[in-house]
């Protein structure tokens, strides 16, 4: 759910929840993999959807999301919980699949964002983790407080497409060591020349970026993207929501490629699957109406996009 702090609701209100469900779900008693647990309203939604034969696999690297991910499989069977990088789905799922649906809601979770001793948020005062596992990995404070110059001006720009990277890089060096949210959050509104955009916090971009670096996010999506499509079987649904374009150009991009054939050379005799293509487009990108914007603020930067596995392909020859 990206980097909008507009909303602050403890719990975490599922996005596009109508619209992943008509286009994920196509067999009731199937297996579904919800990628991202969060809090579980978008598995929560998948199991009230499906029937009593049918299973939903859930995986989270957060060890909070875990364990409300827990609960719920205590409550119910057939959920199956996994602690892990997506980006790990193959090793993860091994005895689950191959299966029918992959959901992935990426992003932070609400959770996430407003618990202050998290330290993703630069609204509130807190140690600056921002670590979605807090037990894997450097947090963000280490990171700043002892990464050059140069470096953290390439991830601002990279991650957060910062068009002041060079300058906040500056003033964090100099300001540096960091130990809490709000003080990198001061020093970065100081640095950007006018505040920034209007109606925007001039620290949302250098936050954005720091967290996406500090949890590798962008590697996780290109392999998480890859695993999940892999463990589909033949007809088999993936459904993707990103936050930022980032993100989006991402799955766009691999979503294109995999539901467009491959270029081959005229007049040459081929195969039938090596003309078509690996996957069908199926919806996106679908954006959260007004009223769903106007419920919950941080469906308003939200895109879906779905592609389907295509059944296994026939082995004519066509000249
Ligand atoms: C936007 S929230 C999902 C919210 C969920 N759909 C709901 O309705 O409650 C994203 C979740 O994905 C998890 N996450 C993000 N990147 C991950 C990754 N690479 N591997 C596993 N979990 C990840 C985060 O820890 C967070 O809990």
């Amino acid at each position: 759910m990206g980097g909008d702090e507009s909303g602050s609701n403890p719990d975490h209100i599922p996005v596009l929840l109508d619209e992943v469900l008509k286009n994920l779900v196509q067999a009731k008693a199937g297996t579904y993999v919800d990628a991202t647990f969060g809090r579980g309203g978008h598995s929560r939604a998948l199991l009230r959807a499906l029937d009593t034969h049918a299973r939903v696999v859930t995986i989270d690297r957060d060890p909070t999301a875990v364990a409300a991910a827990q609960t719920l499989a205590a409550q119910d069977t057939r959920l199956s919980v996994l602690q892990g990088r997506f980006s790990q789905m193959t090793d993860l799922l091994e005895a689950h699949t191959p299966v029918q649906g992959v959901l992935m809601d990426l992003g932070v979770s609400s959770p996430q964002l407003d618990t202050p001793e998290r330290g993703f948020s630069f609204r509130a005062a807190g140690p600056l983790d921002m670590r979605m596992n807090p037990e894997e990995g450097e947090s963000a404070a280490e990171w700043l407080n002892r990464a050059q110059e140069a470096e953290i001006a390439t991830v601002l720009k990279e991650f957060g497409e910062e068009r002041f990277a060079r300058r906040i890089a500056k003033a964090i060096v100099a300001a540096r060591p960091f130990e809490d949210t709000l003080a990198l959050a001061d020093v970065v509104a100081a640095a950007v020349p006018g505040r920034g955009q209007p109606g925007k916090h001039p620290a949302t971009r250098t936050f954005q970026a720091v967290r996406i670096f500090i949890n590798e996010e962008m590697q996780e999506l290109d392999q998480g993207l890859q695993a999940a499509f892999a463990a589909l079987a033949p007809a088999g649904r993936l459904a993707v929501i990103s936050f930022h374009s980032l993100e989006d150009r991402a799955v766009k991009q691999l979503f294109r490629r995999l539901t467009q054939p491959p270029a081959l050379p005229r007049r040459v005799p081929v195969r039938h699957s090596e003309m078509s293509s690996p996957a069908e487009h199926i919806a996106g990108p679908v954006r959260a109406t007004a009223a769903e914007c106007a419920a919950n603020p941080r469906a308003r930067s939200a895109t879906l996009r779905v592609i389907a596995k295509k059944a296994l392909p026939s082995q004519e020859v066509h000249n």
